[in-house]
């Protein structure tokens, strides 16, 4: 027998995976969609940042998913696993071409597909670029130079930056200066607050099936101080305290099972 039986769950509701439709709304995700709304009218340039963990792919993955492909084509990206190259030709197949080899020519198509797509189409092109921060410098310069349209004068696109928080300080960088100017919407995430905890626990709960509070306040208390509130630690956290309290059999979760789990999660 597994947790998940003895809890009555269809899965393990803190597993990474989750559909964007049973998302937590939790107020950082208000927050950053309200600064995504924006950016939508004004276009240009929007960054998010926020430390590992805090939700920040899962929340663009859902404003991607969302886009109208009547009026947007979306483009994902994460700098995590394509070369510099790679995202470059990877961007001019998104948006229809047949990606050249040369950077230089790859630049003019990647720019003017995004025009034609753009003045002729109507079609506004998404491009997002996840784990930003692992881009080197000279990508950085490149962005500015590729998102630079009729002399800055319009905004053809939209492009997301995102990454851990020491982004904004290679942006505050001067040669970086004339990028972070550009920039006309950003967000730090900063992860649940300890209120949510309670609610963000639950409403994982509920998606796999459980209807129950299992977690007392005082471990949600713990919860909170030992993740500070970081989506992905909350539920690695979460899952270990399923399983230990599994293993003694207790239908709650309490201050001292989530003690017992973090020793086992730090071992
Ligand atoms: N609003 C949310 N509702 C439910 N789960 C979430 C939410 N935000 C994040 N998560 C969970 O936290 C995990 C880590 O989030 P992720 O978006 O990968 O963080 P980041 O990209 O900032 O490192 C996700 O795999 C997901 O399970
Ligand atoms: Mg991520």
């Amino acid at each position: 027998m597994m947790f998940t039986q003895f809890y009555g769950l269809k899965f393990n509701p803190f597993s990474k995976e989750i559909d964007s439709d049973q998302l937590y709304a939790s107020q950082d995700l208000k927050e950053l969609e309200s600064r995504l709304k924006y950016l939508q009218q004004v276009r240009g340039i929007g960054l998010v940042a926020g430390e590992p963990g805090c939700g920040k792919t899962t929340a663009l993955r859902r404003y991607v998913e969302e886009l109208n492909p009547a009026h947007y084509k979306p483009c994902y990206f994460t700098l995590s696993t394509v070369t510099v190259l790679e995202f470059y030709q990877g961007l001019a197949l998104a948006l229809g071409e047949q990606p050249k080899n040369k950077k230089v020519a790859l630049f003019h198509q990647i720019q003017g597909a995004i025009g034609s797509l753009y003045y002729e189409r109507r079609i506004t092109p998404v491009i997002v670029l996840d784990e930003i921060h692992l881009a080197d410098s000279k990508v950085l310069e490149d962005l500015r130079l590729l998102f630079n349209f009729k002399m800055d004068s319009q905004n053809p696109f939209i492009l997301i930056l995102s990454g851990q928080s020491s982004i904004r300080n290679r942006l505050a960088l001067n040669v970086n200066h004339p990028l972070r100017q550009r920039i006309t919407a950003k967000y730090s995430m900063q992860g649940l607050k300890p209120e949510e905890v309670g609610d963000y626990c639950s409403s994982r709960l509920k998606n796999a099936g459980l209807h129950e509070e299992i977690f007392t306040p005082a471990a949600l208390e713990n919860i909170y101080s030992i993740t500070h509130g970081l989506p992905r630690l909350v539920n690695n956290l979460a899952t270990t305290c399923l399983i230990c309290a599994y293993g003694k059999k207790l239908r709650q979760i309490d201050a001292e099972v989530v003690y017992q789990a973090q020793q086992e999660l730090e071992t």
